[in-house]
């Protein structure tokens, strides 16, 4: 299916765009008007955009249904702060509360049964409840249309964090396992971010990796190493030697049983080599490979 979006009725961009560009973390701003009447609600068109200057984006967008504007819109330009609470899967249930459209008199910390605490920089309150909350200021309001469904990019410059403690290993770091972040895709899907679906890339080579298009032939069009092995394979930043110490059994069977036949020991070794990448051993599948020549 190719969809060309000027063809399409706004819901129908919103539907396709929302189950595609996901998952989307969620913020969850709090915001007051000028009248002091308080605001919290869930944003999942968030992202971070800049580290210095440290700078976050939410986006509240113009009603489909009627075009109208959010109150969290009109807020954030009369009183140009804002704090972004993190939402973790715990708080699920009460953020998609929050966003719930109650009258602007209406306390969302009430309805949702959330605990506001008072910042220390900016007017509006920080969630109590929530893991991380950033102090912002509002730099830039850019609307980004005049119909509904019209995003209005509010740009945050944060000010100060607060990170719960339960969050930081004993060196101050951020244990990542420990934030169980929540994120929205389409329609009524979520998913949870937790040590269950958690895993790690290490970073490119800063010796620059040889790259996909210089590995050697029979890797590179193995039918049984996938590209995401190759791109392991690929981000040593030379092609690696035989290394004489490497003694593995399952090797020296595979070696033993297949030499009278080439092609079988090519597909024998390039199994163990891609079960090995997918425990992430990428030297002992490098050492596994060499073996064929
Ligand atoms: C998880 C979640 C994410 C949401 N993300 C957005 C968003 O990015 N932009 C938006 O306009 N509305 C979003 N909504 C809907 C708003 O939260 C909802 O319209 C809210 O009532 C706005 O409140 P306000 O008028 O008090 O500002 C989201 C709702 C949920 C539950």
């Amino acid at each position: 299916m190719i969809l060309d979006l000027k063809n399409l009725k706004t819901a129908e961009k919103q539907y396709y765009l929302q189950h595609v560009v996901a998952p989307r973390p969620v913020c969850f701003a709090s915001t007051i008007d000028k009248s002091g009447n308080v605001n919290l609600s869930p944003f999942s068109f968030f992202n971070l955009f800049s580290s210095n200057p440290p700078i976050i984006i939410f986006s509240p967008s113009r009603r489909v249904r009627d075009n109208s504007v959010k109150h969290t819109l009109e807020n954030v330009i009369e009183v140009p702060e804002v704090v972004v609470n993190i939402v973790t899967y715990d708080m699920v249930h009460q953020v998609s509360l929050a966003s719930c459209e109650y009258p602007k008199e209406l306390n969302e910390f009430a309805k949702a049964g959330f605990t506001p605490e008072p910042a220390t920089l900016v007017k509006p309150a920080m969630v109590k409840e929530s893991k991380v909350k950033m102090e912002c200021k509002v730099i830039e309001v850019k609307p980004l249309g005049t119909e509904g469904g019209a995003g209005n990019l509010v740009i945050c410059e944060v000010l100060r964090m607060h990170i719960d403690d339960s969050l930081l290993d004993e060196n101050k770091k951020m244990d990542q396992r420990k934030i169980h972040h929540i994120a929205r895709l389409g329609g009524d899907w979520y998913c949870k971010v937790d040590e269950t679906n958690l895993f790690t890339v290490p970073k490119p080579n800063t010796e620059l990796g040889i790259g996909v298009d210089s590995l050697p032939e029979s890797i590179r069009n193995s039918k049984i190493l996938t590209g995401s092995n190759l791109g392991q394979l690929a981000n040593v930043n030379e092609l690696p030697l035989i290394e004489p110490s490497f003694d593995d059994a399952h090797l020296k069977n595979i070696i033993q049983y297949y030499s009278v036949n080439p092609d079988e020991m090519e597909r024998e070794l390039h199994s163990y080599a891609k079960e090995l990448l997918d425990d992430g051993r990428v030297k002992e599948a490098w050492q596994v490979l060499l073996a064929l020549n």
